[in-house]
């Protein structure tokens, strides 16, 4: 699907109206935009809604947000300061992984969302936020605090933090990747760092 070209956040969320472009649209609550400071410094993207996201339509408002919301506090940011967003838009029912399909016909609008938003930093949590954004197979065990590049964007690809919940050692692992996120915004600041490239 091409890039919708979109000039505001609010025409882009006009353009995807009440989607039915995919078969998500027939199970899901409500669509799941996303929120934040639409000039954020640093975008978090997710993977999907879930029960609590489909019941409130904002992501990460369930016990993976409320982990977020503290791992943020590390980086020395509000939650009102980030942009948070999903790969999909849509709740899968069930909290199934996304299908391909979904994926490819959901993505053209974060990409949209992205450009718009123009943040510093990518941060990418768990694998197909990961696989979306670095166009990778590499697996999130792999790539989790280290600091990558697609086009203009700094990327830090990160666990999930839903995956903490479930397996404890990972809170750790979250803790110590936002305290290097909030380095990077500090190298980005003193421009040890410098941007490259046009296009994500
Ligand atoms: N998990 C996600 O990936 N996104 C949400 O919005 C909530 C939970």
């Amino acid at each position: 699907m091409p890039a919708p070209g979109c000039e505001s956040l609010e025409a882009l969320r006009d353009l995807i109206g009440d989607c039915h472009r995919c078969g998500l649209g027939l199970t899901r609550g409500q669509l799941v935009f996303g929120v934040g400071d639409p000039r954020a410094r640093v975008m978090f993207i997710g993977e999907a809604p879930g029960k609590n996201e489909d019941l409130r339509g904002e992501p990460f408002v369930g016990a993976a947000g409320r982990f977020l919301d503290e791992l943020l506090s590390h980086a020395e940011l509000e939650r009102e300061q980030v942009y948070i967003a999903n790969v999909l838009k849509c709740r899968p029912p069930g909290n199934r992984d996304p299908e391909a399909i979904e994926i490819e016909t959901c993505t053209p609008f974060l990409r949209e969302q992205i450009r718009i938003i123009a943040p510093d930093v990518l941060v990418t949590l768990g694998n197909f936020a990961t696989r979306f954004v670095l166009k990778t197979t590499v697996g999130i065990t792999q790539l989790r605090g280290t600091v990558q590049q697609a086009g203009r964007f700094t990327v830090l690809p990160i666990f999930h933090p839903a995956a903490a919940i479930y397996d404890r050692s990972k809170r750790d692992v979250l803790i110590a990747d936002f305290e290097l996120l909030k380095k990077l915004l500090e190298e980005l600041d003193s421009g040890q760092n410098p941007p490259q490239g046009e296009l994500f």
